[in-house]
């Protein structure tokens, strides 16, 4: 019998224990007659160690359900389990050392305080989380996207695709499961951006992070397992 349910390795993804699985979730934001229904009906199955690059038109809601997956975003309705753990039995202290822990977030606009050095944007949110040794590790999370020079800069003496990495460097961190990425290239030119995609893609490989990747590009779309694609807040086709 025992043979029949061990398996030394999965033979496709549907075998493998889910990393996120959002189930019927709906989402209204705003109000009076700015309310936008903007997540309706979503369900997605993302494995662990799968890469998904999530395209759609502007405005169909990608921003909106990256937040949900983070859990920075509560659905009106529905479910979300990231790792086994449901958002839904988490309070916002809860999610919010459960995002800290498991879950790398990567904007668009790098979202770096300013106040603060490179080094010190990656290793507070480490000494937050009760990391002993946060500095030596922010320091050497910095030195492997390539700014062990740049330490001691703020984030205006950066330039763009640094202040980018400096970013990578403070989401990969704790060495979360999951790594979401809102457009992480949008505002960089394209030698630079491809660096910063290449970073993603290497870390993905070496720890089977699951990834998933918002994006205009439908190349770079391409580069992960699956692509989902929504329109108006939907699944559009054979995206799950
Ligand atoms: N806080 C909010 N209140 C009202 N509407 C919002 C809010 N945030 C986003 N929206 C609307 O929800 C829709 C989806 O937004 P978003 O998830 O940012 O889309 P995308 O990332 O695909 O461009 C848009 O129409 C946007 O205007
Ligand atoms: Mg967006």
């Amino acid at each position: 019998m025992d043979s029949l349910i061990k398996r030394s390795s999965p033979a496709s993804y549907s075998e493998i224990p889910d990393a996120i699985a959002i189930s019927d979730v709906n989402l209204t934001l705003g109000s009076g007659a700015a309310r936008v229904h903007i997540l309706k009906d979503i369900s997605l199955r993302i494995a662990a160690a799968e890469a998904i690059g999530l395209i759609g038109p502007s405005g169909s809601g990608k921003s909106t359900l990256l937040m949900v997956m983070a859990g920075l975003e509560r659905p009106d309705s529905g479910e979300v389990v990231v790792n086994g753990t449901s958002f839904n039995a988490l309070d916002e202290d809860g999610l919010a050392r459960f995002r800290g822990r498991h879950v790398g977030i990567v904007f668009q606009s790098f979202h770096l305080i300013p106040t603060m050095t490179a080094l010190e944007n990656v290793a507070v949110p480490l000494e937050l989380a009760g990391v002993a040794d946060a500095s030596q590790r922010a320091a050497s999370e910095l030195e492997a996207v390539g700014l062990g020079a740049r330490l001691h800069h703020y984030p205006t003496q950066l330039s763009g695709g640094e202040q980018q990495r400096v970013a990578l460097a403070r989401a990969f961190a704790p060495d979360p499961a999951i790594l979401v990425a809102d457009e992480p290239t949008g505002n960089l030119d394209e030698a630079t951006g491809q660096q910063i995609v290449d970073l993603l893609f290497a870390k993905h490989a070496e720890r089977g992070m699951t990834l998933v990747l918002v994006t205009h590009d439908t190349a770079l779309a391409q580069r992960c397992d699956r692509v989902v694609r929504l329109r108006s807040g939907r699944i559009d086709g054979a995206g799950q």
